[in-house]
């Protein structure tokens, strides 16, 4: 039996999830994998505050006291923005542990760099959780594209974006009203901004741009439009016309390896694929050469769909390291 140690960084709607995944399934990955997994630090921005079924000596503010952690075998990092984000897993990279984050506003900047230097260091960079939530988007794409290429990806990459859309239709209820109820589910960033304008399928975007054809477009020349500026009104009049607003996100590469993104709204209808996709799911269709069409569907936010994702990236990385082949 190994035993190892985990980090978590954040401990809001994410990082909660981790860490009570990680305490319930503990027995069950011991048997499975063989590893004892023990979650040694977690860092928050108030050490004061208290957090359910947490030991207050758990909690740190010090990014040195997890670097510190003998044994240090992953970090999980549910924290927010570019910085101090990409600097804290770098050097935990630079330590030899393997890491996995959700916050894909830092990793489609520095995503590469991460892998590059995790390649270095012999660690792994598990990034499912960035883009689409539970939906398991990038472990399907990393074993299509193994044979397939992808052509064209267009989705619903907000899962906040989508359930405000949906409630104003369903419900009748106001723009704010809905984005407050986004707000308490754990949907939506604690500044929303990014959800509503549109960055932050734009982020998600651009990470599936990068993993799909190995290079992102230059991020002035992407159209990004946001839901804030559509009314209650203006959903009300599409539904009785048959439509639906969407918020779409598309990417593909041309005969000259040029890449096209734009996200924005859309009204759909009935035939469209999208039409039916409601609440906080996301949706993520792949045109393929070989395969075809494949589209997933599924929770695109909230604590256990993101935080069992992270988990999983976790068992995949032990799996590989356990692999013993006979000679
Ligand atoms: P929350 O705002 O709920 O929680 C953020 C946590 O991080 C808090 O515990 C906060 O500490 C801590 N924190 C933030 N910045 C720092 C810092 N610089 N140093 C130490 N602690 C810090 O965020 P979420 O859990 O919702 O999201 C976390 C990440 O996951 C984001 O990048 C988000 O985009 C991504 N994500 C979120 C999803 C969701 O459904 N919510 C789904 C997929 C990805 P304190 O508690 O002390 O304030
Ligand atoms: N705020 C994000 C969303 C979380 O609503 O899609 C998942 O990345």
């Amino acid at each position: 039996m190994t035993a190892v140690k985990v980090a978590i960084l954040g401990f809001g709607t994410v990082g909660e999830g981790i860490f009570n995944i990680l305490k319930e399934k503990r027995k069950q990955l011991k048997e499975t994998l063989g590893v004892d997994i023990e979650v040694a630090k977690i860092l928050v921005h108030n050490v004061s505050k208290e957090r359910e079924g947490v030991d207050a000596s758990l909690l740190t503010n010090r990014f040195e006291d997890i670097l510190a952690l003998p044994q240090l075998d992953v970090v999980f990092e549910a924290i927010v923005g570019e910085e101090p984000a990409y600097g804290y897993l770098d050097a935990a990279i630079e330590k030899g542990a393997h890491v996995i984050t959700a916050n894909k506003v830092m990793f489609a900047k520095f995503g590469q760099a991460l892998q590059e230097k995790a390649k270095k260091y012999g660690v792994q960079v598990g990034f499912e959780a960035t883009t689409a939530g539970g939906v398991p988007v990038i472990k399907t794409m990393e074993t299509i594209l193994r044979v397939n290429d992808v052509l064209h990806i267009q989705g619903i990459l907000n899962g906040t974006s989508n359930y405000i859309l949906t409630q104003m239709r369903t419900e009748g209820i106001s723009f704010e009203t809905a984005l407050k109820n986004a707000q308490d589910l754990g949907y939506a960033e604690a500044d929303p901004y990014n959800d509503i304008s549109g960055q932050d399928a734009f982020k998600k975007l651009m990470i599936l741009s990068a993993l799909a054809f190995g290079k992102q477009p230059n991020w002035e020349d992407v159209k990004v439009v946001g839901i804030s500026e559509i009314t209650l009104e203006q959903v009300q009049q599409a539904d009785a016309n048959g439509q639906r607003y969407r918020h779409i996100a598309e990417v593909s590469i041309d005969e000259n390896g040029k890449i096209h993104a734009e996200i924005g709204p859309q009204l759909v209808d009935a035939a469209h694929p999208l039409y039916a996709i409601d609440g906080v799911d996301n949706a993520v269709a792949l045109d393929t050469n070989y395969i075809g069409k494949i589209t997933l569907v599924g929770p695109g936010a909230g604590m256990y769909p993101t935080a069992s994702v992270m988990v999983e990236d976790y068992a995949s990385m032990l799996s590989k390291q356990s692999v013993v082949v006979p000679v």
